[in-house]
């Protein structure tokens, strides 16, 4: 099957410009200058006019929870409805994250985790694996995964007795880190100071949604990613720290950067828009909805409008969604009374792409910028890049046509297809819309709505991250 894609602004990392797509099977096989195709009379099957709107690689978003065990529950999107939802929004490539906790064996979860995305996505799915128990054995499995197309580990510092390594554990990962050329991947808060907060508000009768952030400071989110940087530092590991919220932690990073070292920042929409007061200190229950770690901070304190600046400056270097679903009857509800009980996350697998649009309609980042942290810098971080992230030839067709004229408006009703009971996003109207999406030259979304088929999705092996210095 060929596909042409004609009179569309191309935008890339590194500037825009008008060309038509060339598609053969499931690659690009050319850019070419608009109309050339017509006029060598090239006679493509499928010819899609994308005039007047942006032609964008599919999105990338590097860190979803899919089924996740967590809380004393499970993550409510499958891979089938979560990568549905990721591709109504634009998403064609998810990076999951395989999870080892205490007693479990590395390759018995990463065994479970194809077993569950197997033959049920929507899209093209890689793994990360978090190491919950590091030891003899999973340092080993570690070294075994590179080569499974497994290329990144990550590590907690926060949830005592759950997921959280010492410092000598967090030293020695890094360490095989360091040797086997993967990249190690941090959850940076100091968990040990958080939980003693976390019982004492309990104990003041603090129990709202609203003190999960106030226990949660800052200073141990800084903290955390300080230790984790001089960990780093220690041993030579690369460092990519996730789900950044605090701008004193990315200040951190920032200059860990301008000393050279391997140290990446990874921010979500929810640490843009979102903050301590408005969402979590929400009436009643309500704010259980935006209950996620690290926590939604401050708007008074300027987190939000700092992590802009740093998407800008480059120290942001990926914006993911660290999606990871849970619904308000009976997920949510089971923090009632004490909110750490509350299972941590937030769902926006379907929403990243617009969410991040709109800070380009509102001038806080330029177009390429947007196709950089969305798309083709989670690609070059994650090992995916030439096949994924870029639009050129040999890469897959894994194409986005986002129309700027168009409009979206997010809410459960309106246009959520997250297995969720309700939109950490409700009311949030966008000055764009996601009209088609190609995944390996199939399109599974387009006016209509979603005609993919959860049998398309592959798993994806990575290579080792190409974006280190
Ligand atoms: O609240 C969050 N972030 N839930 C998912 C697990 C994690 O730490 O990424
Ligand atoms: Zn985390
Ligand atoms: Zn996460």
């Amino acid at each position: 099957m060929t596909t042409l894609i004609t009179g569309g602004l191309v935008v890339s990392a590194t500037g825009s410009s008008l060309q038509d797509v060339l598609i053969d099977g499931e690659r690009i096989v050319a850019l070419l200058a608009p109309g050339s195709a017509i006029a060598a009379s090239v006679q493509p099957e499928v010819t899609i006019d994308a005039r007047g709107k942006y032609v964008i690689p599919g999105g990338i978003d590097a860190h979803t929870h899919m089924e996740m065990p967590f809380g004393g529950t499970f993550a409510s999107d499958t891979f089938e409805t979560g990568t549905r939802a990721a591709a109504w929004g634009g998403t064609t490539t998810i990076v999951d994250f395989v999870v080892q906790a205490h007693g479990q064996r590395v390759q018995d979860q990463v065994a479970l985790w194809h077993e569950k995305a197997g033959g049920n996505c929507a899209v093209d799915y890689a793994f990360h694996q978090i190491i919950g128990d590091v030891n003899h054995e999973s340092l080993k499995a570690m070294d075994e995964l590179i080569g499974e197309g497994i290329t990144s580990f990550k590590l907690f510092m926060a949830y005592p007795g759950v997921f959280l390594s010492s410092d000598g554990q967090i030293l020695q990962a890094m360490q095989a880190g360091a040797a086997n050329g993967g990249l190690i991947m941090m959850h940076a808060e100091n968990g040990s100071a958080i939980d003693v907060l976390v019982q004492q508000a309990l104990a003041r009768g603090d129990t709202s949604p609203y003190f999960h952030g106030t226990s949660r400071p800052w200073q141990a989110e800084q903290e955390a990613t300080h230790r984790a940087i001089m960990l780093a530092d220690l041993t030579g590991a690369p460092l990519y720290v996730v789900h950044v919220s605090a701008k004193q932690a990315l200040a951190r990073i920032a200059e860990a950067r301008n000393a050279g070292q391997n140290v990446f920042g990874e921010t979500c929409p929810q640490y843009l828009y979102l903050s301590l007061e408005e969402q979590l200190g929400a009436p009643g229950f309500e704010g259980a909805k935006w209950v996620c770690s690290t926590p939604l901070r401050s708007r008074a304190e300027g987190h939000q409008d700092e992590l802009w600046k740093y998407i800008r400056t480059g120290d942001v270097t990926t914006v993911s969604t660290d999606h990871c679903p849970f619904c308000m009857k009976d997920q949510k509800e089971l923090g009632i009374g004490d909110f750490s009980k509350i299972p941590n996350g937030i769902g926006s697998v379907e929403h990243r792409m617009d969410l991040l649009f709109q800070g380009v309609v509102d001038g806080r980042i330029s177009l390429e910028r947007w196709v950089d942290v969305c798309c083709t810098t989670p690609a070059r971080m994650f090992g995916l890049y030439g096949k994924k992230g870029v639009i050129a030839a040999g890469a897959d067709a894994d194409i986005v046509i986002y129309d700027p004229s168009g409009h979206t408006s997010i809410g459960v009703e309106a246009t959520h297809h997250m297995n969720m009971d309700y939109s950490a996003w409700e009311g949030y109207e966008i000055d764009g819309h996601v009209d088609v999406v190609l995944s390996r030259g199939t399109v599974i979304k387009d006016g209509t709505g979603y005609i993919g088929s959860k049998s398309h999705g592959r798993f994806v092996k990575r290579s080792l991250s190409q974006n280190l210095i």
